[in-house]
């Protein structure tokens, strides 16, 4: 399917604050099937949502304030995507549309952190408790039900949650009409203009170990344009796409200013001439349109133009300045760390040489806990990436440091048990020393992360965020105990 690009606007999403209901700032969000026309040449495509459009509202929250929200699950009763029932959680006797959403990067109780098995039906709802005592970032919320979220977010269960705090308000950075989500994504679609998802040629097991589409969405629409004033800007990005990777730049060659990570702002703001975000990694970038005036340039992702950005003769505001400092980042000492625990990430063939399952020390999701921090304690997690690809891995509650990244011989390794360094550990690139919760761990390379578990006990969750990885089997409990 050959489309003209930039035809269709940009679409920005409905801004939805908590309203205050008997003390408590609560909201609904509802998941619903819906139709959306995602280019001017496609016809409308079946897809699901968090709202009524296919950009769910962007939920704006402000930290140290609970917020209460209500989840109510209105889909229809059969999935329109290509379920295995061979994965974990799935199976005949198990309903085929079931979800349960989780706030990413949200330090929660562990109730309402959305565990996979938590899920619910069609005509069901559920109350949770979000209390944000922690630092403004960009946070997001998308479909964790066991065996199919992969699925469900495809389908288009995610959507933005901004929470603000004054050490961000004190910065004047650009707001309103000058801050911009861009949530980027990658679809498949029929000649009629469905939804598809590719399965392997095995009926038994239609999983694949990775997806990546020729559709490339920002905020539902592919490839579109966004009129923009020779000004200051900034653009709170988010990958949700299922696998893959974006490397983002200008056309134009001029740098992205990054200011802020998965888990809040930088200490000062990063010149960047390429940003690769992961799936479910966040950026929180400025780009100065100032000296472009009457001008068009793209956002590319490799050579690839995403969004083009036309920009006005003139602004009708000026911005204030980029400030220099944004918000103090200390970093956690390594002494300080009680535990460290070696996370090994494998990927086991079949006799074809296909990918049939990936997993972390060699255990499957329903093996025992085995990842036991205690709270308020600080361990160094190492991933020991032992297959061909990158995965972004992600825990759920804590936000974490990057302390290195170094390769090794992973023949060594897997056969002589032995672990023999090839290079120097390189710390983390100036753009990754905030405050993370999803990192890059590079293949052959051993990444270490380091993490105090605050805030609550009880059972969570981490996996790798490439979503087909995280499906089969890339995905493990661990319990914070008192
Ligand atoms: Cu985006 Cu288990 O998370
Ligand atoms: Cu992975």
């Amino acid at each position: 399917l050959q489309l003209t690009p930039f035809v269709d606007p940009l679409p920005l999403p409905e801004i939805l604050r908590p309203s205050l209901q008997n003390g408590h700032h609560t909201l609904t969000l509802t998941m619903r099937e819906i139709r959306a026309k995602v280019h001017r040449d496609v016809p409308l495509t079946r897809m699901w949502s968090y709202g009524p459009t296919a950009l769910a509202p962007l939920v704006e929250a402000r930290a140290g304030e609970p917020l209460q929200i209500r989840w109510v699950n209105d889909l229809p009763t059969k999935h329109f995507l290509p379920i295995d029932q061979s994965l974990h959680g799935c199976g005949p006797n198990i309903p085929e549309v079931r979800t349960i959403a989780h706030l990413h990067g949200a330090k929660v109780p562990s109730q309402d952190d959305g565990y996979p098995d938590d899920w619910f039906t069609p005509g069901h709802s559920r109350t949770c408790t979000y209390p944000f005592q922690q630092d403004a970032t960009a946070l997001w919320f998308h479909d964790h039900a066991m065996g199919i979220n992969r699925l469900n977010t495809y389908a288009g269960l995610f959507g933005m949650l901004l929470l603000r705090d004054h050490v961000e308000d004190s910065l004047h950075l650009p707001s309103g009409k000058y801050e911009i989500p861009l949530i980027l994504y990658d679809r498949d679609f029929s000649a009629t203009g469905q939804l598809f998802y590719d399965v392997s040629g095995d009926p038994e097991h239609p999983w694949i170990p990775e997806f990546t589409a020729d559709g490339v969405l920002i905020n539902g629409k592919i490839r579109p344009f966004f009129e923009v004033e020779p000004r200051l800007y900034r653009f709170r990005l988010l990958n949700t796409a299922n696998s893959r990777f974006f490397n983002l730049s200008l056309s134009n060659g001029q740098p992205l200013i990054q200011i802020g990570t998965d888990q809040g702002l930088l200490s000062s703001p990063v010149e960047l001439h390429r940003l690769t975000l992961a799936s479910a990694e966040r950026a929180d970038i400025l780009i100065d349109f100032t000296h472009s005036a009457g001008q068009t340039l793209h956002l590319r992702t490799g050579a690839f133009d995403i969004l083009e950005l036309r920009v006005a003769k003139q602004a009708a505001a000026p911005a204030s300045g980029i400030p220099k400092i944004l918000r103090p980042i200390e970093r956690i000492p390594e002494s300080s760390a009680t535990t460290t625990r070696t996370l090994t990430l494998h990927e086991y063939q079949d006799e074809a040489a296909r990918p049939m399952v990936m997993l972390i020390n060699r255990k499957h999701w329903h093996e025992p806990t085995t990842e036991k921090p205690k709270l308020n304690s600080t361990e160094i997690w190492e991933f020991v990436n032992l297959t061909e690809d990158t995965h972004p891995m992600h825990l759920h509650l804590v936000r974490f440091q990057i302390l290195d990244r170094r390769p090794f011989d992973t023949d060594d390794y897997l056969v002589n048990k032995k672990l023999r360094f090839t290079a120097p550990a390189e710390p983390p690139a100036p753009n990754e020393l905030g405050w993370k919760d999803t990192v890059q761990c590079p293949s052959g390379v051993i990444t270490r992360i380091i993490v105090r578990f605050e805030g609550y006990t009880g059972k969570y969750l981490y996996h790798c965020h490439i979503l087909e990885h995280e499906a089969n089997d890339m995905m493990r409990p661990f319990e914070v105990i008192a």
